[in-house]
């Protein structure tokens, strides 16, 4: 999985060849100049290509690890996979906060009740999650299948002297030995015949690594247990024993994780959205089904974040809100007033100026008479591609609108409006 031998790791691992990685900003940017750089310096092709990648990726990370990411190794897919650093410490805390237990065991087998709770990492990566669960306090034991993979993450983790890593698969641990357990199976695999390595997504949640099926057996045997899936995960899926938890980081929908055992907060479904502000909805929020008011448009409309539309809690936003549906099919909401308080963090919000007809003819005369010349184009529940709109709809230069494309009750519309 990962497009690096093991042979061009072992020789990035030398200490003289980290110590170039660590100062190659003092190397000409370009990346010709770089190269024929090391070159000179007497570094190999393999070694030369490996410094400039890992160089490439190590300025790619610093978005989802921070600086930790200056000081680390990855490998291409490692790194697409890698779960962004605040996100990973928020599994460490359901794992650590309510998955320590302090109860009989520790007692049982004499062990201080305060002795740092373990946790198997299993299916590892260059080790993102297992560098939250250390840093947090526990101790680690990370898994991963593919030798490169595991090499990278102990390299990763080597300051953490409560992290160690083994190559080896997850079905061959024995996962009963830990407090926790962490998972986060391959869900992409290396694209058949493909030279550029690129990878294609699994669908069958048994062609997972580990298959789902596995994953979910040994976290219902676990005292405490995460699974990290991907946010399309069909909700049939979701076992009774779990909590589906459907995570955004700036904006961005990451992940559902399913909780098990004392990770588990509240059975069910959950939302939590993480950015400058947090805020977390779950299914108890939801209005009693003959509550979900949809109603007229108002004077703004509401965008919920993707993890909440994921989550199917929408109107679980209609009561704090002071909001209704649009439409009973499409997840946007509409108020008379601008959303304020905690659940304003769950939505973008838009002030609607006028509500102008969908057919493109119509549409282009309505724009060019109000000013408008660029615009950002949105939808829900509209079969359009907003690009081709765009190159139909010719604008000459004028002011910016974000137009929305949708349904109000059976009339296709178009919105304009101006984000708040
Ligand atoms: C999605 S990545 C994990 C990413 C990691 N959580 C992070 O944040 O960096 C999944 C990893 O599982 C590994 N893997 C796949 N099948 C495995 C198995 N049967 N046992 C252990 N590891 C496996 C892959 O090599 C890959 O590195």
């Amino acid at each position: 999985m990962n497009g690096m031998d093991p042979q061009t790791l072992t020789e990035l691992l030398d200490v003289s060849v980290l110590d170039r990685l660590d100062r190659i900003e003092d190397l000409p940017a370009d990346e010709l100049a770089r190269s024929s750089a090391l070159r000179k310096e007497g570094y190999s092709a393999e070694v030369t290509a490996g410094l400039l990648t890992q160089a490439q990726l190590r300025k790619d990370a610093v978005k989802k690890l921070g600086p930790f990411a200056e000081d680390m190794l990855f490998t291409r897919d490692g790194l697409a996979q890698a779960t962004r650093l605040p996100v990973a410490a928020h599994h460490a805390r359901r794992l650590l906060g309510e998955g320590k237990d302090t109860g009989g065991d520790a007692d049982d087998t004499g062990e201080s009740a305060d002795s740092a709770p373990t946790i198997a990492d299993l299916g590892c990566g260059i080790g993102a999650d297992s560098f939250a669960f250390a840093g947090m306090g526990a101790q680690v034991t990370a898994v991963d299948a593919d030798e490169v993979t595991a090499a990278i993450a102990s390299f990763n983790l080597r300051h953490l002297a409560n992290a160690s890593v083994e190559h080896a698969r997850a079905e061959d641990i024995d996962t009963t030995d830990f407090d926790a357990l962490w998972f986060d199976p391959a869900r992409r695999t290396v694209g058949k015949g493909s030279k550029s390595g690129s990878t294609a997504r699994i669908f069958d949640p048994e062609d997972f690594s580990p298959s789902l099926s596995w994953v979910i057996d040994k976290a219902i045997a676990a005292k405490a247990a995460g699974v990290k899936l991907g946010p399309a995960l069909d909700h049939s899926l979701i076992p009774d024993e779990a909590e589906a938890q459907w995570v955004s980081h700036a904006g961005e929908v990451v992940e559902v994780c399913l909780y098990f055992g004392t990770a588990r907060q509240r059975p069910g479904r959950s939302a939590l959205v993480m950015g400058d502000r947090t805020l977390l909805v779950h299914e108890d929020d939801l209005p009693a089904e003959d509550e979900e008011g949809v109603g007229e448009l108002g004077q703004y409309l509401l965008e919920p974040d993707g993890a909440i539309v994921r989550a199917g809690l929408v109107t679980a936003l209609c009561g704090p809100l002071q909001a209704r549906r649009v439409h009973p099919k499409i997840a946007y909401l509409t108020t008379d007033v601008e959303p304020t308080g905690p659940a304003s963090a769950g939505v973008t919000s838009y002030e609607v100026t006028d509500v102008l007809p969908a057919k493109i003819p119509s549409l282009r005369k309505a724009l060019i008479s109000r000013g408008i010349g660029k615009v950002v184009i949105k939808k829900r529940g509209a079969d359009i591609v907003p690009d081709q709109v765009r190159r139909q709809l010719k604008l000459p230069a004028g002011d910016k609108a974000t137009l929305v494309f949708t349904r109000l009750g059976d009339r296709h519309v178009v919105l304009l409006t101006q984000p708040c």
